[in-house]
C-alpha cells in the first residue's frame, strides 16, 4: 500500500490556511498545520491534522519545524498579511516586515522543504499569491511588491525544480472572506491620519477594499483548487480564484497598461 501523502500548510490558524488543512485531511492527506499559535488549532487536531509551531520570520524555527517533519510531498505557502500605507508614510520597519513575512518567510520554508521533496522523488509547492501579484493598487504598494515577488519566485522555481519532479504553482485569489481584513491588514498611522494629504484617497479606497474582502468568496474554494493542483500533473503554472480575480486578470492581459489603469480608476473611483 502506498504511504499517505504529507502536506505542510503555513498560516494555518485561520482563513484559507485552515480551510486547506480541513479539506486535505478529509481527502486523506496527513497535514502539518503550521501556525504561530498552534494551540488555536487544538480543536481540529487529530490523526490526520498535526498542528505545529512555526514562525516563518525566524530561520531557526523554520529549520527545526520543517526538518522535524522528515517527509514532505506538498507545501502550501499561505501565511501572509497586508500593509496599508502610502510609500511616503511607511516606516523602515513596516517596509522590511512586509517582505520578511510574505517573501522571505515563504522562501525560508521553501528552502527547507525542497531537500525533503527531492529525497522523496518529487513534490508540489503551491504559493498563495494574490491577483494583486499582477495588478497594482494605491496604498498597497508594499503588499503588491511582495505578491509580484511571489509570482517571480514561482516562475524561477519552476525551472529550478522541474528535474527533481517538483511542480511549483501560484494561486492568485481575488477577495476572500477570511480574517484578512479583520486581523491581518496592518495600517500605517500617518496614512490614516485625517489631515493626511492622502485622506480623500484613503477614505474612498480603504473601506471599499475592506468591504470587498469581507463580502468575498469562501476560503473553501481555494482549498479545493489546491487539491486539484496536487492531483493534476498537467495543471497550469498559475490560476486565479474567486470572482474579482477571474474578472481582472484576463482584462489585465488583454488591455494596454493605460486602458487597464483607466478601468481600475473607474471601478474604484480613483
Ligand atoms: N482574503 C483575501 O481577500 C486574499 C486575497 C488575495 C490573497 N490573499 C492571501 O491569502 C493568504 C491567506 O490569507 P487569508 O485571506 O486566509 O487571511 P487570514 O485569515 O488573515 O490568514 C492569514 C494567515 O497568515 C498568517 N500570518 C498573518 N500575519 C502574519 C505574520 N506577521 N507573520 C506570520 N504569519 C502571519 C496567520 O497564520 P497564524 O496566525 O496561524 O500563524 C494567518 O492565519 C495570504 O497570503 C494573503 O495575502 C488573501
Amino acid at each position: 500500500m502506498a504511504r499517505e501523502r504529507v502536506v505542510l500548510v503555513t498560516g494555518a490558524g485561520t482563513g484559507m490556511g485552515r480551510a486547506t488543512v480541513l479539506f486535505l485531511a478529509e481527502k486523506g492527506f496527513k497535514v502539518y498545520a503550521a501556525s504561530r499559535t498552534p494551540e488555536n488549532l487544538s480543536q481540529i487536531a487529530g490523526e490526520r491534522i498535526v498542528p505545529i509551531r512555526l514562525d516563518i520570520t525566524d530561520p531557526q524555527s523554520v529549520a527545526n519545524a520543517v526538518g522535524a517533519i522528515g517527509t514532505l510531498d506538498i507545501l502550501v505557502n499561505n501565511a501572509g498579511y497586508g500593509l496599508v500605507s502610502t510609500v511616503e508614510d511607511m516606516e523602515e520597519e513596516e517596509m522590511l516586515e512586509q517582505f520578511n513575512v510574505n517573501v522571505f518567510g515563504l522562501l525560508r520554508v521553501t528552502k527547507h522543504a525542497i531537500p525533503l521533496m527531492r529525497r522523496g522523488g518529487g513534490g508540489v509547492i503551491v504559493n498563495i499569491s494574490s491577483f494583486l501579484g499582477k495588478i497594482g493598487l494605491p496604498l498597497l504598494t508594499m503588499y503588491n511588491a511582495t505578491k509580484y515577488a511571489v509570482e517571480g519566485i514561482t516562475d524561477s522555481l519552476r525551472y529550478e525544480l522541474r528535474d527533481f519532479g517538483i511542480r511549483v504553482h501560484s494561486i492568485m485569489p481575488g477577495f476572500f472572506d477570511t480574517q484578512f481584513a479583520r486581523s491581518n491588514l496592518v495600517t500605517n498611522r500617518a496614512t490614516f491620519d485625517e489631515d493626511s494629504p492622502y485622506a480623500s484617497m484613503v477614505s474612498n479606497l480603504a473601506p471599499q477594499i475592506v468591504e470587498q474582502i469581507n463580502r468575498g468568496n469562501d476560503a473553501k474554494e481555494v482549498a479545493a483548487l489546491i487539491w486539484r493542483i496536487i492531483e493534476d500533473e498537467k495543471f497550469p503554472a498559475r490560476v486565479t480564484a474567486g470572482e474579482k480575480a477571474s474578472k481582472f486578470i484576463p482584462m489585465r492581459k488583454e488591455l494596454s497598461d493605460e486602458d487597464f489603469e483607466r478601468r481600475v480608476r473607474e471601478y474604484y473611483n480613483l
